[in-house]
């Protein structure tokens, strides 16, 4: 079945408001011919409502990095899936493993903003991934099922549906140190072999399963290039124009 790839990057903690800006002026011309994939930025939540602002009338998505679950109330600091909606996101990235290690998220907290996210009607793209020692302990498929039946697998059948899922080891991610391709295709063979025991074949067949961790325009070409990898999460290449551009058009070029 032919899934249409997303390209989608995560700025973390970078970017002013007027960075964003001047990112997007630089960026748009760029990538204006794309249509074989989704493109999709997920920046700052300070930035949301102008990177929307700069982006319309693009095929360019923005989303957030991350919310809480409850709509509102008495939780200082932090923002809420009405709230990511009504600045014009599309998306919301959630249980990005920088929130797992640095914050606290655990897979019953990811189900529950992946949840609050599509009640929203935003795209939850929902991270999953290994560290090191997991994997050189040969435990990276347990791992992934543990995460994979903690937090997707208790979605109903329609949410899932709904749902964008990106593979990032942790070793990888801002490490330099990437997947090799077929790493990455074994990983997101398991991940589709979850969803398929857990919601059918058809729906294991359609979500769309992007992988992260430095991805780069020199390395892109043969991650797209396996059977279940239908896109990109790019962090650190995502954050100049030239460069996430030529991920977007699967440049094969040396980083
Ligand atoms: P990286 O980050 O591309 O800088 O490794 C990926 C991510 O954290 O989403």
């Amino acid at each position: 079945m032919a899934r249409k790839p997303v390209i989608a990057g995560n700025w973390k903690m970078f970017k002013t408001v007027s960075e964003t800006v001047r990112y997007f002026d630089e960026f748009k011309p760029l990538v204006a011919d794309a249509d074989h994939c989704e493109i999709l930025l997920c920046t700052p939540s300070p930035t949301l409502t102008s990177a929307v602002d700069t982006v319309r009338g693009t095929a360019i998505q923005i989303g957030s990095q991350n919310h809480y679950w409850e709509s509102e109330g008495a939780f200082t600091g932090e923002i809420s899936a009405p709230m990511v909606k009504a600045t014009g996101c599309s998306h919301a990235l959630v249980g990005h493993s920088e929130r797992r290690q640095y914050f606290g998220e655990t897979d019953a907290t990811v189900l529950k903003r992946t949840k609050s996210a599509l009640a929203e009607g935003l795209t939850p793209v929902v991270c999953v991934g290994e560290t090191l020692e997991e994997r050189e302990s040969n435990n990276t498929e347990t791992v992934l099922a543990t995460q994979f039946l903690g937090g997707l697998g208790a979605l109903t059948t329609d949410e899932f549906s709904r749902i964008i899922i990106a593979y990032e080891p942790v070793w990888a991610i801002g490490t330099g140190r990437t997947a090799t391709p077929e790493m990455a295709d074994e990983a997101h063979r398991f991940i589709r072999q979850q969803a398929a025991d857990q919601f059918g074949s058809e729906l294991a067949d359609s979500v769309r399963i992007l992988y992260g961790g430095s991805v780069k325009p020199g390395n892109c070409n043969s991650l797209m290039a396996c059977e279940n990898i239908d896109g990109g999460l790019v962090g650190g290449a995502s954050l100049k124009p030239e460069e996430f551009a030529k991920i977007v058009h699967f440049a094969d070029q040396p980083a």
